[in-house]
């Protein structure tokens, strides 16, 4: 964002939260960089009023770092108990162990340093070293990334890099150079309570007069959600013969596509399908119960049919199929469901 414009969105955010923001959080009253470090983990999938008690309670019995290092972790953990991601609570009481042993018992003060702790990422970082020490350092939270991808009017998810490059790109060009605690709390604050995930109030918004997604109508699709996985649904006939010494008719399936490259019972849509596709004819005898089996963009129904080679027939095997007893399949790669299915086979579950 140019320079002009930057300096005028921190401005009339920095009024909205003035005259709105939240000023009586009790992370706020003292600052301090252990009570910030402790509240932005709990914030980070947590709501502000669940938070606030578990908070209390953890500054009441762990008013430190080195209280909290030297604390039993049972003990941190049943304090915890509620909020959810335990995660969050082992790596707090890990990282204030590595501050005893390594910092003096104190929270580093830069965001680099921070970053190397357990549990604290960029943002988490940036939101410690802005409060704690009222710098500027640009934050990017759910709720931050969503205000600052409706307000530049950024597409694409944020799981891609470029997305995230940008958004980050858009949160530093809007720092203020002072007042570095209150406007990282003001943007988290305009986006958990302006600039909401559905119907957003833009008529209550500081920033919304140059606000691209408003201007374009773009307020409910932005921020672009994670793309979804679109799921087919296949029908595979999976034919099984064997010859007269009871081996098992495999092909390999081709290097691209699903199970690119694995060995398999022969397959398609329809027995006819696969009969044209060997030069052979079958007759089947009984089909097997069907196996539901989910690839990530497939739901498929494995349909095994046990067949007799017609008589006379031969089976024209180039390089891609052949026959298998169980001890050379076993040096196979194959599906896990075909594995399955002819593990069964073998051990009578199936005859
Ligand atoms: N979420 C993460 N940090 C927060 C903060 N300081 N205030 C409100 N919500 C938050």
């Amino acid at each position: 964002m140019a320079e002009r414009a930057a300096a005028s969105f921190a401005n009339r955010l920095l009024a909205w939260w003035d005259e709105h923001g939240r000023k009586d959080l009790p992370w706020q009253r003292p600052r301090t960089p252990y009570r910030v470090w402790i509240s932005e983990i709990m914030l980070q999938q947590t709501q502000v009023q669940t938070v606030i008690p578990y908070f209390e309670r953890w500054v009441g019995r762990f008013p430190d770092i080195e209280t909290l290092a030297r604390a039993p972790l049972d003990e941190v953990l049943s304090h915890w108990a509620g909020l959810g991601y335990y995660a969050r609570a082992r790596n707090l009481h890990q990282a204030a162990r590595e501050c005893l042993e390594r910092h003096d018992g104190e929270l580093p003060s830069d965001a680099e340093a921070l970053s190397q702790l357990p549990g604290i990422g960029q943002s988490t970082a940036n939101a410690i070293v802005s409060q704690a020490s009222d710098r500027p350092a640009a934050v990017l939270d759910g709720n931050v990334r969503r205000l600052l991808a409706r307000h530049a009017a950024v597409e694409g998810w944020f799981g891609t890099a470029a997305v995230r490059r940008r958004l980050w790109a858009e949160a530093q060009s809007r720092l203020p150079p002072d007042r570095g605690a209150d406007y990282t709390q003001a943007v988290m604050d305009l986006g958990a309570l302006v600039c909401t995930r559905s119907r957003p109030s833009c008529e209550q918004c500081p920033v919304a007069t140059d606000c691209l997604a408003r201007r374009r109508g773009l307020q409910q699709s932005l921020p672009t959600p994670k793309p979804r996985n679109r799921v087919a649904d296949r029908d595979l006939h999976m034919l099984i013969v064997r010859d007269v010494e009871g081996r098992l008719l495999l092909e390999k399936r081709p290097p691209a596509g699903i199970w690119g490259g694995l060995w398999c019972l022969p397959d398609g849509d329809d027995l006819d399908a696969i009969e044209e596709r060997l030069g052979l004819a079958v007759e089947p005898q009984r089909t097997l119960p069907s196996i539901h089996h989910r690839l990530s963009h497939v739901r498929m129904t494995i349909r095994p049919v046990v067949a007799d080679l017609a008589a006379g027939t031969q089976v024209q095997c180039s390089g891609s199929c052949g026959w298998f007893g169980p001890a050379q399949r076993a040096r196979l790669g194959l599906p896990r469901p075909v594995a399955e299915l002819l593990q069964e086979m073998d051990e009578g579950e199936l005859s």
